[in-house]
């Protein structure tokens, strides 16, 4: 499958796992154009400017595409400039942590501009990427691309005290399983499930724990290119990475 004229767009390449994906990628020049969505460019920026020699052909084939996701309207005229049947490999690595018992989970129920973390929670981490990923179906080269949205391990092994992260993880993944027999002979659609990773996604979330044991982004981001790179008559349909440990509540 390295054909120098395929596309791809990484969801969520300005960070984490999505942005390791986007250095190696850039690295190996397999894609002719890379598409970048997020919000917050810095890292990008900082990514290009770090190693001219290598990465300097990459800034020609690297497209910005500033959006969040959360606002549809931003999302729909975002995209519109994407042309239609234009992207080989889409890949999502979008989305938000919440740790918490359900108890200890406080909404505020007063009139106006309340929060409800519940909402917000499922609002990122499902309702936006099921519309993205709606979005980008007709922009999908057909017969000839694929999906690969990052969900977590914990849309498969529940845990305490992670209720709203199981449950949009596990809503995500029965979607794209849905999805799966839907694209079927236009485009494969894979799900890979990480363990607990060393990104800023823990103290993003409030959580400000060590990191440092996880495992690096970079290993998340070889097993999606193992994934996105099988030839076509094999689909990976998901990976499960294991847990390394498990924390006591
Ligand atoms: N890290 C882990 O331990 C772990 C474990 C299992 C699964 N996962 C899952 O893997 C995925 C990636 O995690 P990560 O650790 O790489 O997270 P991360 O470092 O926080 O990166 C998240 C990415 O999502 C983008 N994003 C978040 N909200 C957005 C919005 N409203 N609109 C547009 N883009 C948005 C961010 O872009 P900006 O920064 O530009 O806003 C960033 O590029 C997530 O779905 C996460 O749940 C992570």
């Amino acid at each position: 499958m390295e054909d120098p004229s395929k596309t791809l767009f990484i969801a969520g390449g300005t960070d984490g796992i999505g942005l390791s994906l986007l250095a190696l990628e850039l690295k190996r020049a397999q894609y002719s154009k890379v598409f970048v969505l997020g919000r917050d460019f810095r890292k990008v920026d900082q990514l290009l400017s770090e190693n001219d020699n290598t990465l300097s052909p990459a800034r020609d084939r690297l497209v910005k595409v500033p959006c969040d996701i959360t606002c549809l309207g931003e999302m729909e005229r975002t995209l519109s400039s994407i042309g239609d049947n234009s992207i080989h490999d889409f890949v999502s690595t979008t989305g938000t942590y919440h740790r918490g018992k359900i108890a200890d989970i406080e909404v505020d129920t007063s009139s106006g501009a309340g929060s409800d973390i519940v909402a917000d929670h499922f609002h990122l981490n499902c309702v936006s990427i099921i519309h993205l990923i709606r979005l980008m179906i007709p922009k999908l080269v057909r017969g000839a691309s694929q999906i690969l949205i990052c969900t977590a391990s914990l849309a498969t092994l529940a845990r305490s005290p992670y209720s709203l992260q199981s449950a949009t993880k596990t809503a995500i993944k029965a979607f794209i399983d849905t999805l799966r027999i839907e694209l079927k002979g236009d485009t494969r659609v894979m799900n890979i499930m990480p363990p607990s990773v060393d990104t800023r996604i823990f103290a993003k979330g409030g959580d400000f724990r060590s990191t440092d044991d996880y495992q690096p982004p970079s290993r998340v981001a070889n097993t999606m290119q193992y994934m996105l790179d099988c030839p076509y008559d094999i689909c990976i349909p998901e990976i499960l990475i294991e847990q390394h440990q498990f924390e006591v509540a």
